[in-house]
């Protein structure tokens, strides 16, 4: 195995069953694509498209990725209470994208197709996605059949976002989620919910600081393992809060995003979050030191001479700052990056800092670190034992640090 790639690719949903609905809308052809991560994470699809939907793009594209038949008539030969069987099978139905018309059908409980008529069957979870032209999504019509459909019925309305919609009329709201954002809702509603009414608080990324208006002092971080952790979070249930420094990466769907620049915006955010959070983790690499006197204008080379020196003074430590802020309850995870003595390093700050658990890991080894989206790590755990995982894709090493949270949060919460 070549030392960049992960050790196994993750399909948490192997065998999960989930009921992909199409109806006929533009966004329908990003669908595809959800198939296709849904599929890749283990899930059996059953992809249903309306008429509508098949003007759109053909069933033979979802049948490529899914490997299984697509279906789109109610009045099959291919068994029975075709409908029935779908809809008691699964475990979760998205339907994306959810046109006007399809939400005005469903919110009446019309049975006149066969994505319909398993709604109407099935007890799973179900999520829509509305996707339309914002003039018809702000149709008080179109909103209180949203309403209905998610206070009445319970479904979980994902969208719409704002954004450019098709034909160049407008900019929403009205723009289908995009398909990432859509497979963390079906993950949230297949996941077990361990973290359900939990407040989850995570910071991530580098901390910028400023030297002058344009230039600061920062670091290497991405801000992935913390995104990683909070998409995580979010999908077993939590409130997630993440106070994140400056990151080229998306804001997890969900989750309350807060961008933060500097160590010190930092521990305000985190500080304004603390007493309320039962599960804390600090994963970013907040910088230890920041420019004492930043200069307020540009600074000049033609002014600084040949040599220029910069007077550091120490940041605040964020998880220190708020370790009194909180509950005895609360659970706390540290990150240690260390590029000597591992082991050491991560054992002292585990016990200063007062953590339940430390995840380590060695910035220099091959896969880990910063800038990848593998991670090999050693987890320290306060009352001692420690636990070395092998290279594992960030989202996997997300899931290892959760189950290991809730474990010491059983015991507390
Ligand atoms: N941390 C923090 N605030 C800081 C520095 C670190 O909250 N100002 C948190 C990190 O998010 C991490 C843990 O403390 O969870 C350890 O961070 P690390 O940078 O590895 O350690 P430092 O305390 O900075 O120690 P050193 O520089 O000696 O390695």
């Amino acid at each position: 195995m070549s030392p960049g790639r992960a050790h196994a690719p993750r399909r948490p949903w192997r065998g999960r069953r989930v009921v992909l609905g199409v109806t006929g809308g533009i966004a329908a052809y990003k669908t595809v694509q959800v198939a296709r991560d849904l599929t890749a994470l283990g899930a059996q699809l059953d992809v249903v498209l309306t008429q509508g939907a098949t003007r759109f793009v053909a069933p033979l594209s979802y049948e490529g990725v899914t490997g299984r038949s697509s279906l789109t008539d109610m009045f099959s030969t291919r068994g029975a209470a075709l409908h029935i069987r779908v809809a008691r099978d699964a475990d979760t139905v998205l339907v994306a994208p959810a046109t006007a018309d399809f939400v005005a059908r469903a919110a009446q409980g019309r049975a006149n197709d066969l994505l319909t008529t398993i709604l109407l069957a099935t007890r799973a979870p179900v999520i829509v996605a509305p996707a339309m032209n914002d003039r018809m999504f702000d149709h008080p019509q179109t909103r209180a059949n949203l309403q209905h459909l998610e206070e009445v019925l319970g479904y979980r309305v994902a969208g719409p976002g704002s954004g450019p919609l098709a034909y160049g009329e407008g900019e929403g709201p009205g723009r289908m989620l995009e398909p990432d954002e859509l497979v963390e809702h079906v993950g949230r509603a297949l996941e077990s919910p361990d973290l359900e009414g939990r407040r989850v608080l995570i910071t991530a990324g580098p901390t910028r600081e400023p030297l002058d208006p344009v230039r600061y002092l920062g670091n290497r971080s991405s801000g992935r393992m913390g995104q990683a952790l909070a998409r995580a979070a979010w999908r077993r249930g939590g409130e997630v809060s993440l106070v994140s420094g400056p990151s080229q990466l998306d804001a997890p769907p969900g989750v309350e995003w807060v961008a933060v620049e500097t160590a010190l915006e930092m521990v305000e955010a985190v500080r304004e979050r603390a007493e309320r959070a039962d599960l804390v983790i600090y994963a970013a690499a907040v910088a230890d030191y920041r420019p004492a006197a930043p200069h307020d204008e540009k600074v000049k080379r033609s002014r600084s001479g040949p040599r220029f020196q910069v007077e550091l003074e120490a940041n605040p430590d964020v998880s220190q700052e708020v370790r009194p802020l909180l509950g005895a309850g609360t659970v706390t995870v540290g990150f240690a990056l260390e590029t000597d003595a591992l082991r050491e390093g991560a054992g002292r700050k585990l016990e200063e800092k007062g953590f339940d658990l430390i995840v380590a890991n060695d910035a220099r080894a091959p896969g880990a670190g910063f800038e990848v989206d593998t991670n090999r790590v050693l987890i320290l755990h306060a009352g001692g034992g420690e636990e070395e995982l092998p290279l594992l894709s960030k989202d996997q090493v997300a899931e290892e640090i959760l189950e290991r949270a809730l474990k010491v949060a059983a015991r507390r919460w």
